[in-house]
């Protein structure tokens, strides 16, 4: 029996190959017979999509660091409440596709607001629901973006136009995270092929699920 209740979350840059990888992971847990629940935040819960709407609007470009900060907060505790925490509660493993450490790298480490101050409001919003295992995926920013735009069907939104140096400081920012909680993020080199990525996640996957 493997283990149950298990909360893992992906993260990386845009690009990295964080929703290739879902896919992926979908599908092995489900061969193995885990039980388990693919997010992403907002993940259709209505109050975080609304909130997220107004962070991602362009016209909002006067936009505050910290209001944005604390309105991703919001959207993740609303995210959380509905739908990671029931689920969780059933003994189903989650998977979610970014959570905390996005917010601790994009407004804490990237946009400068600091990753202790982010932390203080995040740890507000998810009351010690961290994620057993995050798997982050490390790619050169510009690898990433030059994926993104070589794929026609993706939508381009505010942060993507950012510039190339706000991409370097996020992946700084995660590699900040990583040195500081080594046994819960675990980094893996995204420069390969999707195989190969998968191949490492897998090795995570056993052993966090006990699978043999
Ligand atoms: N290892 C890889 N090598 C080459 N292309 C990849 C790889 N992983 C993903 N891609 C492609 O790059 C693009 C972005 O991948 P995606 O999974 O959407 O990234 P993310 O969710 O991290 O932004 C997609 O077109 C995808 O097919
Ligand atoms: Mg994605």
């Amino acid at each position: 029996m493997h283990k149950r209740g298990l909360f893992i979350t992906l993260e990386g840059g845009e690009g990295a190959g964080k929703t290739t990888q879902i896919n992926l992971i979908e599908k092995y847990l489900m061969s193995k017979g885990i039980s388990c629940v693919f997010t992403r935040e907002p993940g259709g819960i209505n109050i975080s999509e609304q909130i997220r709407e107004v962070i991602l609007n362009r016209k909002n470009i006067s936009m505050d660091g910290r209001t944005e900060a604390l309105l991703y907060a919001a959207s993740r505790r609303q995210h959380l409440v509905e739908k990671v925490i029931p689920a969780l509660k059933e003994g189903k493993a989650v998977i979610c596709d970014r959570f905390i450490d996005a917010s601790l790298v994009y407004q804490g480490y990237a946009r400068g607001i600091g990753i202790e101050k982010v932390m203080e409001i995040n740890e507000f919003a998810i009351e010690g629901y961290m994620p057993n295992l995050t798997i982050y995926l490390d790619i050169d920013p510009k690898i990433g973006l030059e994926r993104i735009s070589a794929s026609k069907n993706r939508e381009v939104n505010r942060l993507d136009l950012e510039n190339m140096k706000f991409h370097n400081k996020v992946r700084e920012g995660y590699l900040t995270l990583l040195k500081r909680e080594p046994m819960r993020i675990k980094m893996i080199n995204a420069n390969q092929s999707i195989d190969n990525v998968f191949n490492e996640i897998k090795i995570l996957l056993d052993k966090l699920f006990e699978i043999d």
